[in-house]
C-alpha cells in the first residue's frame, strides 16, 4: 500500500447527515472511494445503498478493501428502547444485553457493521446533558452495564452478520466536565480518574469491546484526543487493548482550539502518536498527516500500526470473507420492528420505571369502579420525545404515547380525558386554565411533566435542572385544583423537583421509554406490573447541590443535619438528595433479615460471602433490588462514605423468602496507588445491605489480614451473586 492508500484507511467520512442519511454519497465521493481515500463512513444506512457503495470499494478500490459502515445505535436502531439512563434503572445487565443484541440484529440487517456505543461515561452532575446517554453516577453499576452492552452488540462471534463492533465511548473522563458544561475540562485527580471514571472502560475492554472512541475534552489539561499517556499508555499498554480507536467528530482538528497544536498537521501528528487510528470527519488524517509524516518519518511506524488495527478489525467482522454479508434487503425488511422486538422493548421499558413516591398507595390505580381520570400535559402526547437522544432510525409514528397507553389500558367504566395544558417551551393562560378545570372535574390526575427529548443530550447542558418554566406553571395550576395528582415524570436527567415531591400523591419516573412508552407506563399505573426500577444517579433538591453523589468522601467535618455544627453542608438546604442513588419503591413490601458473612478475617486473596434473607411481606409477587455497599473506615487515604459493590434484582413471590449471597474478594476494596497499581490494605471493611444507598438494612465487618497489590480497577471487578 502507498502512504496515501494507508492514510485513506484512517479516514472516516460523513456519508450523509444524521437526519439525511447517504445524502453525501455523490459521484465525487464515490471517486474518493475508488482512489482508496476513505476507510469508513458514518451517517449511512440501508442494505441496498450500502451494498452499492461497498461494491465500489471492493471492485474498484486500489486493493479491494471493504469499507466500515457506522452509526450511533445507542438504544435501538428502528425498535427504540428506553434511553440509556433508563436502561441502567433496571439494575439488570441482562436487560441491556438483550436490548443491545436486538439493536445489533436490526442495524446489521441494514448494512451497518459498527455502533458508537456503549457510552459509559460516569456522570455525577445532572446539569450535563449527556447524562441521558450513560448508566449514571456509579463505577460499579456502570462497569456491569458496560460489559452487558458490549456482549449484546458483539455477541459470541463478531464475524456473524447479526453482531456488530462496539465502540466504547468516550474514553477518559468526559462526564467530569467542569460545571456540567458539555465538552468542558475534566479537572480531576489521577485517583478520581482511575477509581471513578475509568472502571467502566476497563470492564468494556475486558468484555472484548473491539473499539473505543476518545472524548472531546481534556483531562487535567491534556486533551484526550492527543493524550498519549492516557490513550496508548493506559488503554493499550496498561490494559492490553489491541483493537481500534476512533476520534470523536472533528476532535483531531479541535486540538488546535484546545491550544495544543498550532496547525492541522501538528494536530494530526499528535493524535496519531497518542494512539488514534481513525479520524472521524476532520479530514486531517487523509490530508495534512502526509506532510507531518514527510517532516517526521518516525510517524510511519504509527501509521502502519493504525492501518494494521483497522484492517484487522475489518477482518474480524468477516468483511474480507464476504463484504456484502450485511446487505440482504429481504432480511432488513423482515427484521426491523418485528413484533418480538416491540414486545421486548415494552417488557424492558416497564422494568426501567422508578416509583419515587407513592403516598397512601395511590398507585396502582384500581381496575374497577368508575373513575374520572384526567391525563394532563403535552408530554403525554409527545411521541418524538419518547425516542430520546440518539434515535438512529426510530420513527416518531412508531411510538405509542403515554396518552394512548392510558386510553388503551384504562379499565371498563373509567373515563379518561386529556388536556395538554402546556408543553416544555410555552404556556398560555387559556390552556392552563382548561387543564386546571379538567383536574377539578376529575377524581384523579395523571400529570405528565418534565423535559422533552431536546432538553438533554449532546450540547444540551442546563444551568438550572428544575422543571422548565411552562411545566412549573402547569403543575402549580393543576395542584391548585385540589385533586389527588400522580406525576408521571418524563426526563433524560435528574431533575430538582422538591415542589413536585411535596404536592404530588405519587411520582413515577418514566424517563423516555422508546416505542412502547405508553403500554409500559400503563402496565405500571394500572398494576399489571409492579415497579422495580432503581435510580442509577442521585436526584438533587436543587441545581446548586450538583455535582452530587452518595459516594462522596466524608470530609473532616461530615455534613450534619444540626445547623449549629459547622459541617460540610449548605445552610439553606437539607444535606440529602431529593431521591438517593438506588432509590425506588414497589407495590409490594420487603423485610430484610440480618446479614451474615462467611469469615470475619480474610487474607488479601481470599474470597468471602455475605448473605441476607429477604422476605416479600405483601400479597403480590414482585421484584426487589438488593444492594450491597462497602465502606473502608480507616485507610491510607480518605475513602468514600459508601461504594456500591453488588446488586441483584430478585423476583420474590408474595410471602416468600429468598436468600441473596454476594461473594467478593479484598481486591474489590483496593485503593488506586498510581501507575496502574492498586493496593489492598489490611484492616476492617464494613459491608451494608441496602434497599438504596440511603436505606441500609444491616452491616457486617470483614477484617483483611494483610496487604497486596493488583492491577485491576476495584470497581470493575464483578461480584458473584447467588439467590436461593
Ligand atoms: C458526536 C458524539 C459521539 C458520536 C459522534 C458521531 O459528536 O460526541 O458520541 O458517536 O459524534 O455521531
Amino acid at each position: 500500500m502507498t502512504t496515501d492508500e494507508k492514510l485513506g484507511q484512517l479516514v472516516q467520512a460523513a456519508g450523509g447527515r444524521s437526519k439525511n442519511l447517504n445524502s453525501r454519497l455523490t459521484p465525487e465521493e464515490l471517486d474518493r472511494v475508488r482512489r482508496g481515500a476513505v476507510g469508513s463512513y458514518l451517517h449511512v444506512a440501508g442494505a441496498e445503498p450500502l451494498a452499492a457503495l461497498q461494491e465500489v470499494a471492493v471492485n474498484e478500490g486500489p486493493h479491494g478493501i471493504p469499507l466500515l459502515f457506522a452509526m450511533d445505535v445507542v438504544h435501538g436502531y428502528r425498535t427504540i428502547f428506553p434511553v440509556p439512563i433508563a436502561m441502567a434503572s433496571t439494575w439488570d445487565p441482562d436487560d441491556w444485553q438483550r436490548a443491545a443484541a436486538i439493536s445489533a440484529d436490526e442495524a446489521t440487517s441494514a448494512g451497518l457493521h459498527w455502533t458508537f456505543a456503549p457510552m459509559v461515561d460516569i456522570a455525577r452532575d445532572g446539569r450535563w446533558g449527556r447524562v441521558v446517554e450513560g448508566a449514571g453516577s456509579d463505577p460499579y453499576l456502570g462497569s456491569l452495564m458496560a460489559s452487558a452492552q458490549v456482549r449484546g452488540f458483539q455477541g459470541e462471534d463478531l464475524a456473524s452478520n447479526k453482531t456488530m463492533l462496539a465502540a466504547t465511548k468516550h474514553f477518559g473522563a468526559y462526564g467530569a466536565a467542569t460545571g456540567g458544561r458539555d465538552y468542558g475540562a475534566a479537572d480531576i485527580s489521577d485517583r478520581t480518574l482511575n477509581e471513578v471514571y475509568l472502571p467502566p472502560f476497563y470492564a468494556a475492554a475486558e468484555a472484548g469491546s473491539g473499539s473505543f472512541m476518545t472524548a472531546f475534552n481534556d483531562v487535567a489539561g491534556a486533551p484526550t484526543t492527543g493524550n498519549e499517556a492516557l490513550v496508548d499508555g493506559v488503554l493499550r499498554d496498561r490494559w492490553g487493548f489491541d483493537g481500534m480507536i476512533v476520534s470523536d467528530w472533528n476532535a483531531i482538528a479541535e486540538l488546535m482550539n484546545h491550544g495544543v497544536a498550532a496547525t492541522r498537521a501538528e494536530a494530526g501528528a499528535l493524535a496519531l502518536k497518542a494512539g488514534i487510528d481513525m479520524d472521524m470527519t476532520s479530514g486531517i488524517f487523509g490530508a495534512e498527516l502526509a506532510d507531518a509524516i514527510a517532516a517526521d518519518p518516525s510517524l510511519m511506524a504509527d501509521l502502519d500500526n493504525a492501518v494494521g488495527r483497522i484492517l484487522t478489525t475489518k477482518e474480524r467482522l468477516g468483511l474480507f470473507d464476504d463484504a456484502l454479508a450485511y446487505n440482504d434487503a429481504s432480511r432488513e425488511a423482515e427484521t426491523l420492528m418485528s413484533p418480538e422486538f416491540r414486545q421486548a422493548s415494552r417488557d424492558i421499558a416497564a422494568r426501567t420505571v422508578v416509583l419515587l413516591k407513592n403516598e397512601n398507595a395511590v398507585l396502582p390505580l384500581p381496575v374497577d369502579g368508575e373513575q374520572n381520570i384526567a391525563v394532563i400535559g403535552a408530554l403525554a402526547d409527545d411521541q418524538l420525545t419518547q425516542l430520546g437522544s440518539w434515535r438512529a432510525q426510530g420513527h416518531a409514528d412508531d411510538v405509542v404515547s403515554i396518552l394512548d397507553g392510558i386510553y388503551d389500558a384504562a379499565p371498563e367504566g373509567a373515563t379518561v380525558s386529556y388536556e395538554p395544558g402546556a408543553d416544555t417551551k410555552t404556556a398560555n393562560a387559556e390552556d392552563i386554565a382548561a387543564a386546571a378545570d379538567l383536574a377539578a372535574a376529575s377524581d384523579i390526575v395523571l400529570l405528565v411533566i418534565g423535559e422533552d427529548f431536546d432538553l438533554s443530550g449532546e450540547a444540551r447542558s442546563r444551568s438550572d435542572i428544575s422543571l422548565p418554566a411552562s411545566q412549573k406553571q402547569l403543575a402549580d395550576a393543576v395542584f391548585a385544583a385540589g385533586k389527588p395528582v400522580i406525576v408521571l415524570l418524563v426526563t433524560g436527567r435528574p431533575l430538582a423537583i422538591p415542589e413536585i415531591d411535596e404536592q404530588a400523591e405519587a411520582v413515577l419516573n418514566t424517563w423516555m421509554l422508546g416505542v412502547e412508552a405508553g403500554p409500559a407506563v400503563a402496565d405500571i399505573v394500572f398494576g399489571q406490573k409492579s415497579p422495580a426500577g432503581r435510580l442509577p444517579i442521585d436526584f438533587p433538591r436543587a441545581t446548586g447541590q450538583s455535582p452530587i453523589t452518595y459516594s462522596e468522601l466524608p470530609s473532616g467535618r461530615p455534613a450534619d443535619a444540626d445547623l449549629s455544627k459547622d459541617s460540610n453542608r449548605y445552610i439553606d438546604r437539607p444535606i440529602t438528595p431529593l431521591y438517593p442513588f438506588g432509590h425506588g419503591l414497589s407495590y409490594a413490601s420487603f423485610d430484610y433479615g440480618t446479614p451474615t458473612v462467611s469469615a470475619a478475617n480474610v487474607a488479601p486473596d481470599e474470597a468471602f460471602t455475605i448473605s441476607v434473607p429477604v422476605t416479600n411481606t405483601s400479597d403480590r409477587d414482585a421484584e426487589e433490588v438488593v444492594q450491597l455497599y462497602m465502606r473502608d473506615p480507616v485507610a491510607s487515604v480518605s475513602r468514600p462514605k459508601l461504594e456500591l459493590r453488588g446488586f441483584e434484582r430478585v423476583f420474590i413471590p408474595a410471602g416468600a423468602t429468598s436468600t441473596v449471597s454476594f461473594t467478593l474478594t479484598p481486591a474489590q476494596a483496593a485503593i488506586y496507588a498510581g501507575d496502574g497499581d492498586w493496593q489492598i490494605e489490611p484492616g476492617d471493611l464494613i459491608f451494608s445491605i441496602g434497599a438504596s444507598s440511603a436505606d441500609l438494612k444491616g452491616s457486617v465487618s470483614v477484617n483483611v489480614t494483610g496487604s497486596a497489590s493488583t492491577r485491576i480497577p476495584a470497581a470493575a471487578i464483578p461480584t458473584k451473586v447467588q439467590v436461593q
